[in-house]
Formats: structure tokens, sequence, C-alpha cells
């Protein structure tokens, strides 16, 4: 089978991350989180101290941010400038901020190029709000992703007990929902599904069944 690019976008806590990893794992290819970079530049903002709606300031900081992957168990880890920051840009303060740091365009630009060059020779699965539409819109597999907002807050509230968060599942639902309205409104390349995208509702489904799903597409179009 010739390498593929594979884009699953989706709004938050649909799945994206645990799908794309297992799926690069089975294949073989490069997994690329790339909500994890507009949370590095989030972070990097935030510990600036930088106005996160002043859009200059936030873009000037770019050319100071170096973003790097490595494989770990049971999550990539995620580098900051060569500092592991994996823990730190699921804060809930970088959470909260994310959406507004992602909607500047030279944000976006800068992302997106990193994003099309580490696809560019190899087999990848990557995962977002954009790939389908914007990033990678000539790749041969793209799934959009969905769920329930209550499935979807439901799956984080118990992934964020598990890490000893104290986060409500009604502060979760809520944050949810307006990350989701905040990404989808967005001016440039908002969540949205991909014409040629394959919708994929994974309310009620376990992971192992979205896994089997999405292989089923895949060997169909490969
Ligand atoms: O994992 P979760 O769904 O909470 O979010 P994420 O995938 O880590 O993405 C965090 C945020 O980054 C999103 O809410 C978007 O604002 C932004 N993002 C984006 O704008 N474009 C992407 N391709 C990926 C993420
Ligand atoms: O990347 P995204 O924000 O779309 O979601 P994720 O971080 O992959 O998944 C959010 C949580 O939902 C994780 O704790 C997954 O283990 C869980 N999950 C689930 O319970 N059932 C699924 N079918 C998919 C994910």
């Amino acid at each position: 089978m010739v390498a593929m690019q594979i884009a699953i976008d989706g709004p938050a806590s649909a799945g994206k991350s645990t799908i794309a990893k297992i799926l690069a794992n089975q294949l073989g290819y490069i997994y690329v989180d790339t909500g994890a970079m507009y949370r590095v530049v989030t972070l990097a903002a935030l510990r600036a101290q930088i106005d996160i709606n002043d859009e200059d300031a936030v873009t000037q900081l770019l050319p100071t941010i170096q973003i790097t992957f490595a494989p770990g168990e049971p999550v990539q880890r995620v580098y900051y400038n060569e500092q592991d920051v994996t823990e730190e840009i699921r804060s809930a303060t970088v959470t909260k901020n994310v959406s507004a740091v992602s909607s500047y365009a030279a944000v976006r630009e800068a992302m997106t190029n990193l994003q099309r060059l580490i696809a560019q020779d190899a087999g990848v699965v990557m995962d977002g709000r954009d790939i389908g539409t914007t990033v990678l819109p000539q790749a041969q597999v793209k799934i959009f992703l969905v769920a329930s907002v209550h499935e979807r807050a439901l799956r984080r509230f118990k992934e964020n007990q598990a890490k000893g968060s104290n986060e409500t599942l009604a502060e979760i639902e809520q944050a949810v929902q307006h990350r989701d309205e905040l990404d989808s409104n967005r001016a440039i390349s908002p969540l949205r599904k991909a014409d040629d995208a394959i919708k994929v509702d994974t309310t009620g489904m376990s992971i192992d069944a979205v896994v089997q799903k999405i292989k089923g597409i895949i060997t169909n179009i490969a």
C-alpha cells in the first residue's frame, strides 16, 4: 500500500488523537497532533505574559517558538524549545485561551507550514480542525469525527478525573461547547467538515469500534 495522508478533523474530545495515534501505530505512519502545536503557542504567550487578545504581540513571539514531538507512551511527548511541556499544554488555562490564539492569521500560517513540512515525505495521520479543508486538501482519507456534546464532555471529565482535576462535568461541557463555537466561527480555516470527508458519529462507540470503522473506510479507499 502506498503511504497515504489521513486527515482526522472534528470538535473537541471527539476522540481524534486517540484514534489517530492507534491508526498511525498500526500503519507505521507518523502521527501529527496539530492541536498540540496551537497549545504550545498559547503556552508560550501565557508564559511571556502577553495579552492573549493582542494579535501583534502573539505574532511577534512566533519566531522564538520551536515545537518538536517525540514518541512516548501512553502519549506522544511535546517539546517547546526543547523543554517537555506535554502535560502543561493540557492545563485548563491553556485550553481556555487556545481558541483565541488559533484564530490569528500568522499563527495559522506558521503552524500550517510546519504541518505540511512534516507530511511531505512520509505517511501521516494528522488530527485537528482544518486538516482536510486547508492543511492537506489532497489527503486520500478524510474523516470528520463527531460525538454528542454530552458524551465528549463526559469523556474529557473521566480523563481529567484520572489526572486529579476537580473541574465539574457541567464546567467541562460548557467549555467544550464554547471552544467549538469559537473554532467553528473564526474567519480563517474554521472547524468544518471538508466536502469529501466522511463523517463518523462516535456517540456510544468504543475506541476499538471507531478504529475498526475507520480501518474499513481506509481499506475501501486504498
Ligand atoms: O484535544 P482537544 O480537542 O481539546 O483540542 P486540541 O486538538 O488539542 O486543539 C486545541 C485547540 O487548537 C482547538 O480548540 C483549536 O482552537 C486549535 N486547533 C486549530 O485551530 N486547528 C487545528 N488544526 C488544531 C487545533
Ligand atoms: O483528540 P480529541 O480531543 O478529539 O479527543 P481524545 O483526546 O482522543 O479523546 C478524549 C477522551 O475520550 C480520551 O480520554 C479517550 O480515551 C476517550 N474516548 C472514548 O472514550 N471513546 C472513544 N470512542 C474515543 C475517545
